[in-house]
């Protein structure tokens, strides 16, 4: 074992003096872009899996961005102003005008993978834009929550953002970008990273070259439902911030932690309803909803009077593909995109959404 992870990161260093970590990706070269090693030297298998995760996507930078190279010019107007989003040799610029005049602003910060939305600086300040691009139109739209009609070009560019919630947006779309309430955008790293998620990972990578496993991250394979939900939660916002934020209505079905804590499934000390049940969060999620038939049936299957969480209910309408029933999709109320009902219940035709 030893010898393999030392040849390993042999193999790592000698690539890494052709290769920056990043790939062409890296807008900033990491600092000791020689010879550092990444945890792919030893976790090659988890870490090839990821490279194709949206998380790991979270956040992307110009030159990285397939969704824009697809799509190198984008337009919608929307009321009085006009909006488009141009990509040429890998720099997209977002422009709005009024007919009378117009701003242009180059593109830096490119949060999601799949829907986008741009946060775009100006004259020191932060905005969020006022259009998006969603997938599934694969054209721009107006950004979920800025429904509100600009009065000026300045705010039609989109929503000014404070500081501190500039601080929790590179907070969950990336790592190193805020050290306490400092916003340090020149270090930030682009997407989830896999130290985002095992802390400590950095001296058990150090400590690990040179044969010593004494200092291993704390190992989240054991979290049961309620760990994991807050866990997750973290950025997937948990069952407290939302009823801390009083959140209602079919918007909060993207808030999967708290939603699966109002299902009557959810017992907390039990790792079968926990998210790694279900996901495995260095993939891409799985689309086959009957591959997760096992997950359901590991409770619902089976009862065995010696474990009480096992006695429950079987269905009495269908044998397989569960999740396409009890886990429905939800459209968000400004169409454009639909999440996964986490609230696991039986669905009955005219029900309002239940919260
Ligand atoms: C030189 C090889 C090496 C490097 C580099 C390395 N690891 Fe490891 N890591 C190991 C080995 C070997 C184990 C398993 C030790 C064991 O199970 O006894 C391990 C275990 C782990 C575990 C499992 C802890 C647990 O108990 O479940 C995590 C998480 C982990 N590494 C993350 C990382 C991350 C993240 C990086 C990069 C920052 C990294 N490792 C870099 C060799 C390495
Ligand atoms: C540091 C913040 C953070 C943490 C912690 C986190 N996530 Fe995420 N997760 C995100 C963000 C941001 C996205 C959206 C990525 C995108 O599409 O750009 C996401 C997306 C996902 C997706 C959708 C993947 C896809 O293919 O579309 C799944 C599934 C997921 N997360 C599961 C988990 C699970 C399970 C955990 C806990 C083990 C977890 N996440 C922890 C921030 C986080
Ligand atoms: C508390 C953590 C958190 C904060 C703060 C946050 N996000 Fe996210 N974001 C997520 C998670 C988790 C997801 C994945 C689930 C979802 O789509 O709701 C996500 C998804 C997204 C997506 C859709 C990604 C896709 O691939 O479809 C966009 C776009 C986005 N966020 C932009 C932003 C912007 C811009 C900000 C700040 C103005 C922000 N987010 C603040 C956690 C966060
Ligand atoms: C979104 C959070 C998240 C990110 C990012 C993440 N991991 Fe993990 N990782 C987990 C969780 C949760 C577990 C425990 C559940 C599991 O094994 O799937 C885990 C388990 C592991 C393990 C132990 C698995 C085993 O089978 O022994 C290793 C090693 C590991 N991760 C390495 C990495 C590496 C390397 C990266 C970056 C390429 C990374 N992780 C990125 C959340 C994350
Ligand atoms: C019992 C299984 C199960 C559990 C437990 C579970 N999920 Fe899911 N999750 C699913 C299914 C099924 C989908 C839909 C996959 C698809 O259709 O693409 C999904 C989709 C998602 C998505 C993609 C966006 C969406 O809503 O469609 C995210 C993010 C996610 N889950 C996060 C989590 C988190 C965080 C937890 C823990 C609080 C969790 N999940 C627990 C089954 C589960
Ligand atoms: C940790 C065990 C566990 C897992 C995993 C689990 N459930 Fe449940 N589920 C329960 C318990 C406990 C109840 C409460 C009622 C009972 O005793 O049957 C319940 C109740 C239900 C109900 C009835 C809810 C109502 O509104 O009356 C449905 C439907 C259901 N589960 C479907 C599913 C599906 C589908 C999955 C997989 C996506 C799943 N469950 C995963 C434990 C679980
Ligand atoms: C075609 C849709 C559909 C599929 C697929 C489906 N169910 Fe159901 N299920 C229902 C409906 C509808 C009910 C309510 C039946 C009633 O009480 O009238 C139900 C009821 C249940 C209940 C509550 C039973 C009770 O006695 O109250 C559980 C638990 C359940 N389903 C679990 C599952 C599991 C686990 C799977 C996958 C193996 C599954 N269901 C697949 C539609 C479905």
């Amino acid at each position: 074992m030893t010898l393999l992870a030392a040849a390993a990161v042999a193999a790592a260093v000698l690539l890494l003096s052709n290769l920056s970590p990043h790939g062409a990706a890296a807008a900033t070269p990491p600092t000791n872009s020689s010879a550092a090693p990444t945890c792919s030297a030893c976790h090659s298998g988890i870490a090839a899996e990821y490279s194709h995760a949206a998380m790991q996507h979270a956040l992307l930078r110009p030159g990285a961005n397939p969704v824009l190279e697809e799509h190198p010019d984008l337009s919608v107007k929307l009321g009085n102003y006009s909006y488009s989003v141009q990509t040429r040799n890998g720099q997209s610029t977002y422009t709005v005008s009024d007919g009378n005049g117009s701003i242009a602003l180059p593109i830096h910060w490119i949060f999601g993978q799949h829907s986008q939305t741009w946060v775009l600086e100006k004259d020191g300040i932060f905005y969020e834009s006022q259009v998006s691009f969603f997938r599934r139109d694969q054209a721009l739209a107006t950004t979920p929550g800025h429904e509100n009609v600009p009065h000026s070009l300045n705010e039609a560019i989109g929503r000014r953002t404070s500081h501190a919630e500039l601080l929790k947006c590179f907070n969950c779309h990336s790592t190193g970008a805020t050290e306490g309430v400092k916003l340090t955008l020149d270090k930030l790293r682009p997407g989830l990273s896999c130290e985002r998620c095992h802390e400590g990972a950095a001296r058990h990578m150090a400590d690990a070259i040179h044969d010593n496993f004494t200092t291993l991250p704390r190992s989240l394979k054991a979290m049961n439902a309620e760990d994991s939900a807050n866990f997750c939660g973290q950025c997937h916002r948990t069952w407290d911030t939302a009823i801390r934020n009083h959140w209602h209505g079919p918007e909060d079905v993207r808030f999967q932690p708290y939603r699966l804590m109002n299902s009557q499934c959810f017992l907390g000390s039990d790792p079968r309803i926990s998210c790694i049940a279900c996901h495995d969060p260095h993939k891409p999620v799985e689309t086959n909803l009957e591959s997760y038939d096992a997950k359901c049936l590991a409770c619902h299957g089976v009862s065995r009077k010696s474990d009480p969480a096992t006695v429950v209910k079987t269905c009495t309408v269908a044998k397989s593909n569960c999740a396409s029933c009890h886990m429905p999709k939800i459209e968000l109320p400004e169409g454009h995109a639909a999440f996964t009902d986490h609230q696991i219940r039986i669905v009955r035709g005219n029900e309002p959404y239940p919260n």
